[in-house]
């Protein structure tokens, strides 16, 4: 695969496209516009954008992404930078498409209980603006107040609603698409049910931005229940903590909104970080257990009836978070827990783990037990509910054999989570990060169709090249292009 590199003449091209305001060629922009939050010490190279384009419209993004393939530029769209796998740097430079420009809501339609969006749109922009209709958009990844609605769609963004509502593509209905041709075409549609032919919509969920890009998004509202608290629970060890978290629904027929878990060594660090602590900061770990409904008197019932159950299994105490202030105090200490880590870390693997929760015990005495013989700690927290762990592998700043020990410690944790019918990454994607250990989690037969799809959608391999799917050339062949 031979790429061209974005030239005078190419930038003409796409001013001439787009106004010359919407194309940059800065340094310092490009730079900016070509990473997510995943460290730069964990490239073998420096990877950055020839060139940063803002489109307005639709229309925009089809004449570009026409112009793109008939070129052959490459052209790797990104939302606002929260990713954590790498999944927005541009591996063979090019142009990056940014969406900061196209971020208006279009529409909050009562009688379909839906919102649409555009692409640049802020993930707490759309959860306000179903909560002006007393409705609710239920995706809430921790990352919400920055991150663009695109690129949850792109990552099937999870968060800690998973474990009632389940993952962004639960909630979208219909994605009008650019394909990397130019062609726009729209995927579902406002319609809650839809057996015709097959369900792209959710194909484009999660792909990563290499088969087309989202230009519109149709999400699925939910009448709000007024009425929530949070139960914070600390426990005297992590495994007794993990051990509880099935009887909450097995015993109280009762899902929660959100069922997460913190170990000490992310409280320790979050605290650190935020400047403040949570009470028992020194248990061993803590579950968040969020209960939701419209009447206050049944849900004062079944905080009761969750909490004693939490006293039956060992809980230290059990803090109810009723109001604004405790709420808010408790959430940002569980939602600043990964840039705590990245502040005060230089040298870890941030892991995105997820097994079947019956295994959830066993996957947390994997990570004790291999951490403990690569010498290395770990700080561990996520969303326990549904099986995601968020599992970080720590090294000593002046440890020189970090990459090796890290390295072994992961693959032997890929070993456990396969065995344990787990999955390489439950939200964060697989990005530039962790392409290489994809055939560690899928066979050939399925490396095989993801491939095929991609050539089907983007025979050019225009289209975020060197994420998901080999194409038969590397980032470090990229200047040995024909021009
Ligand atoms: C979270 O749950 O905090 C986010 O997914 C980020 C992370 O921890 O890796
Ligand atoms: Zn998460």
């Amino acid at each position: 695969m031979h790429y061209i590199p974005v030239n005078e003449e190419v930038v003409r091209d796409l001013e001439y496209l787009l106004g010359s305001h919407n194309v940059s060629v800065e340094r310092e922009k490009m730079q900016a516009y070509s990473h997510d939050e995943v460290g730069i010490q964990f490239w073998d190279r420096t990877y950055c954008a020839e060139a940063v384009v803002f489109p307005e419209t639709t229309e925009h993004v089809s004449a570009v992404l026409a112009y793109a393939n008939r070129r052959k530029v490459p052209v790797t769209p990104r939302g606002a930078g929260t990713g954590l796998s790498g999944g927005a740097v541009p591996a063979f430079g090019g142009i990056v498409m940014a969406f900061d420009r196209m971020n208006r809501i279009l529409e909050v339609d009562l009688d379909n209980l839906t919102i649409t969006a555009e692409p640049g749109v802020v993930t707490s922009e759309i959860q306000a603006a179903a909560a002006k209709h007393g409705l609710e958009y239920v995706g809430d990844p921790c990352s919400g107040d920055a991150s663009f609605i695109g690129g949850n769609v792109a990552e099937n963004a999870g968060g800690n609603k998973v474990v009632k509502y389940g993952t962004t593509g639960a909630s979208v209905l219909a994605l009008e698409v650019v394909l990397p041709s130019g062609e726009v075409t729209w995927f579902g549609g406002k319609r809650r049910k839809d057996v015709t032919g097959l369900d792209l919509v959710h194909l484009m969920v999660g792909s990563e931005g290499i088969l087309g890009v989202v230009t519109k998004v149709v999400l699925k509202l939910i009448p709000r229940l007024q009425h929530v608290v949070d139960l914070l629970v600390p426990f005297r060890g992590i495994e007794e903590a993990i051990a509880f978290v099935p009887r909450v629904m097995r015993e109280t027929g009762l899902i929660p909104s959100s069922l997460e878990f913190i170990d000490q060594k992310s409280l320790s660090l979050v605290s650190r970080y935020i400047g403040s602590s949570l009470p028992y900061g020194e248990a061993g770990a803590h579950l968040i257990i969020q209960l939701e409904n419209g009447d206050p008197d049944v849900l004062a019932d079944q905080y009761e009836q969750v909490g004693e159950l939490c006293f039956d299994g060992g809980a230290m105490e059990v803090f109810v978070a009723d109001n604004k202030n405790f709420r808010e105090h408790l959430w940002k200490a569980r939602k600043n827990i990964a840039e705590a880590v990245m502040a005060f870390y230089s040298k870890y693997a941030k892991e995105d783990l997820a097994v079947p929760t019956s295994a959830v015990p066993e996957l947390m005495r994997a990570i004790d037990r291999v951490c403990g013989k690569h010498d290395l700690a770990s700080a561990n927290y996520g969303h326990v509910g549904d099986g995601n762990i968020h599992v970080n592998i720590l090294a000593d700043e002046d440890r020189e054999d970090w990459r090796e020990a890290i390295e072994s410690a992961r693959l032997e944790l890929y070993e456990v989570t396969v065995r344990l019918g787990g999955a390489l990454s439950g939200e964060h994607g697989i990005g530039l990060k962790r392409k290489k250990y994809l055939p560690l989690f899928l066979d050939e037969t399925q490396i095989r169709l993801i491939r095929g799809i991609k050539k089907v959608f983007d025979p050019n391999m225009i289209l975020n090249p060197g994420k998901l799917v080999d194409i038969g050339t590397e980032p470090s062949d990229r200047f040995s292009r024909e021009t």
